[in-house]
């Protein structure tokens, strides 16, 4: 495979089991789009039948959470967003993050990378102690009194040399761990499928089946950590994920609080 290859709809669907050939038809390749996540979130209701994936080879302005932004260049990484229209109203919805990363995780086993591989909550995929894949999702009411969720996936995959001065974090991505350059259009493929798997999932039974993996994957666990919201700093340790998938803190005065998801960030001290 070539280092460069271009995503192709027609490779993704190569590599799609036959049962979600009909996904193709929902799948929109851009070559450069501001964001693959405005690009969804712009689009009304009656223009669209949901579910709809989007993917860019280049975002201009690609975001992360709390207004970061998302370094998005040419033909190098998976930028991916799925809209998904729910009955829930948005509270229910915030486990989506979760979910996702769980699929970012399973698509990434399924590529090969069996090891290593965990869920800083409520939506980061580390390899090791290095950030591979960010999710940012956007909950919106629709007209029909449900939520349109907007799903948006980022993951490194064969970031060019200039990224280690460009991302300020400890980061990695797919080539690195494998020692070549990885195929997009494969993992592409294998994300879609298990991001469609896990919604169908969540839509028809809730939470309740995604627990146990993002109990399995939490690297958080016990370990210290700041929770930062936009009013102040708390330093506690993380006592796991609760099944409303909620992360538990233990706080200096030995309270536990259960953090939502939402507007809070979460960083590891060591
Ligand atoms: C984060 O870790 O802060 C979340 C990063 C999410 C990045 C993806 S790339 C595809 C989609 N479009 C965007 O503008 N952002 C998300």
């Amino acid at each position: 495979m070539h280092n460069n290859e271009k995503l192709s709809i027609a490779k993704i669907k190569h590599y799609l089991p036959k049962t979600y050939h009909k996904y193709s038809k929902k799948l929109l390749l851009f070559n450069q789009v501001n964001s693959t996540n405005d690009f969804l979130l712009g689009l009304t209701e009656d223009s669209i039948s949901a579910p709809i994936i989007c993917l860019a080879e280049k975002q201009t302005s690609g975001r992360g959470r709390l207004a970061r932004i998302w370094y998005s260049p040419r033909r190098s990484n998976i930028y991916l967003s799925i809209l998904w229209n729910f009955s829930h109203s948005p509270e229910v919805l915030s486990a989506l993050s979760l979910i996702s990363a769980i699929a970012v995780i399973q698509a990434l086993q399924k590529f090969g990378i069996k090891k290593h591989l965990g869920l800083k909550w409520p939506n980061d995929v580390f390899y090791q102690q290095q950030k591979l894949a960010g999710i940012l999702l956007e909950l919106k009411s629709n007209q029909y009194h449900g939520t349109k969720a907007i799903i948006g996936v980022g993951l490194n995959v064969n970031m060019p040399k200039i990224a280690a001065k460009k991302i300020p974090q400890n980061w990695i991505d797919v080539k690195k761990i494998i020692n070549k350059p990885a195929d997009r259009n494969k993992l592409a493929a294998y994300l879609i499928q298990q991001l469609i798997k896990n919604l169908a999932t969540f839509e028809k039974s809730g939470s309740a089946h995604f627990i146990k993996s993002w109990q399995q994957f939490d690297i958080t666990k016990n370990q210290p950590v700041i929770l930062i919201t936009t009013k102040q700093k708390t330093f506690a340790t993380s006592c796991g994920i609760d099944p409303f998938g909620r992360l538990l803190i233990k706080t200096k005065n030995a309270e536990i609080q259960k953090i939502s998801s939402g507007e809070i960030s979460l960083q590891i001290t060591s």
